[in-house]
């Protein structure tokens, strides 16, 4: 397993080109099971959760031929079960269940387990199916959907922590060749629905409403092959963003879509940080006087709980007492332990995190656990005085491509070691 060497206290400078979005890709990939065609996608990221799903697409019987950031993919003949020893690595497997029952009426893929960051269940997912129509069994910890007639509903997405964003995108993915209308009540707002949405629609589905509460689906017979182009990875960026505030330097994010960003950069404004948005670039600079902050993820187009882990890293170098509250995984805090081996204090009560700013983070090794907790830790080492060594770097490579080559670029000093 790779480790990562962060030597703290170098500046950093420049501007860094960001990826597409892993959480919009994902689940595109998956949609391309809707057709018989081929699909071409860009700007797809080069992650291991990007390889598992497409080994998945593979195993289900899809030609996926991958070029660099391009991906085609034909789905002529696919089988509906997906292997056990594959999904169980990867959560997000779960998105090709819509797609699967959409077109072949049904679907077999173990269920998710649970993660570092909490449970993960699918109830909503499910829900959202059997309103379709299909009838689910759960055995052997494989579910089994079967839908011999598709026909239009309305589902409902809301859960206690909020809508669910794959469970949207699962029944979307459903619906598109259902007969009749579904409307989607409470369906989760984020960029990354959006893109799904409009790639379904470059297939020839009709979907409305995507990006609002309320997604309305008329089905169609079939649909054909497309081209698209994932949109830029929001919390990559946000993560470079951080990145130059911990580090107290200017650093730009380009290939962005700054709109995606407003609930980010209006947190690192509110700490004193200075945002220049200009086109599809943004700017982050030292302003005059730093802010501790409180904070709440919710969903989109609220502060997203993919960057809470890495604004505690920041909000542990800042003067003054953060509160930072999780409500959509409220067991999100792996990074708080680590953290506080680097001498950070901060006082966990339940799912809000109670931060004292320290002037100086100190090296220490520290354990990766989940994506947006491993990025935090490389975070702090870069303020960290001496040498952060963050073990079980393959959680990191889930989610960002080449962090250390990135930083390294913009004038970190972080080694990849192979062990
Ligand atoms: C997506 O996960 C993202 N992953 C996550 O990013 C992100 O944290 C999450 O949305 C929230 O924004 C991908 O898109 C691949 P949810 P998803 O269903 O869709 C509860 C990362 O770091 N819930 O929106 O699986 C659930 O327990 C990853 O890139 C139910 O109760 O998350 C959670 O509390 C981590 N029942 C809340 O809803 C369900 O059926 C939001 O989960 C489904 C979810």
């Amino acid at each position: 397993m790779d480790k990562i060497l962060v030597h703290g206290g170098h500046r950093l400078s420049g501007s860094v080109k960001i990826s597409g979005s892993k959480n919009s890709a994902l689940p595109i990939l998956a949609a391309t099971l809707l057709t018989r065609e081929s699909c071409t996608i860009s700007r797809v990221p080069d992650l291991s959760d990007i390889h598992y799903m497409l080994t998945i697409l593979s195993e289900l019987g899809c030609e996926v031929e991958r070029a660099s950031g391009m991906v085609q993919i034909k789905a002529e003949k696919i089988k509906t079960q997906a292997p056990y020893e594959i999904v169980r690595k990867m959560r997000a497997s779960v998105c090709i269940l819509g797609p699967l029952l959409g077109r072949e009426h049904e679907a077999t893929v173990s269920l998710p387990g649970g993660c570092v960051i909490g449970d993960r269940p699918i109830d909503l997912h499910l829900q959202g199916f059997e309103a379709l129509g299909a009838a689910v069994r759960v055995s052997g910890g494989n579910v089994k959907i079967l839908a011999p007639n598709l026909r239009g509903a309305m589902v409902s997405m809301r859960s206690k922590f909020g809508s669910t964003v794959l469970g949207t995108g699962n029944v979307m993915m459903a619906a598109v060749l259902a007969d009749g209308t579904t409307v989607i009540d409470g369906a989760a707002e984020e960029p990354e629905v959006v893109d799904l949405a409009n790639f379904l629609i470059a297939m020839g589905a009709k979907i409305e409403g995507a990006g609002t509460r309320k997604i309305t689906i008329e089905g169609v017979k079939e649909l054909h092959g497309a081209e698209h182009e994932v949109i830029p990875d929001r919390i990559e960026a946000g993560t470079f963003l951080v990145a130059g505030a911990i580090s107290g330097t200017e650093v730009t994010v380009s290939r962005v879509t700054p709109a995606h960003l407003t609930a980010v950069t209006g947190p690192l404004s509110e700490a004193g940080f200075d945002i220049k948005p200009n086109g599809n670039q943004i700017t982050i600079r030292p302003g005059t006087k730093r802010s501790a902050l409180k904070l709440d993820t919710v969903p989109y187009p609220g502060f997203p709980t993919d960057m809470q882990a890495q604004m505690c890293a920041l909000l542990a170098t800042t003067e003054g007492i953060s509160v930072v509250t999780e409500n959509v995984f409220p067991q999100r805090f792996m990074h708080i332990a680590e953290l506080k081996r680097m001498g950070a204090s901060i006082d966990l009560q339940g799912s809000t995190a109670v931060i004292r700013g320290v002037s100086q983070l100190s090296g220490a090794p520290v354990m990766a656990s989940d994506l947006r907790a491993s990025a935090a830790l490389v975070l702090a080492g870069l303020q960290a005085d001496g040498v952060t060594e963050v073990n079980r770097v393959y959680h990191i490579d889930r989610g960002y491509e080449s962090i250390d080559e990135k930083l390294n670029e913009l004038g970190a000093r972080i080694e990849r070691v192979k062990t």
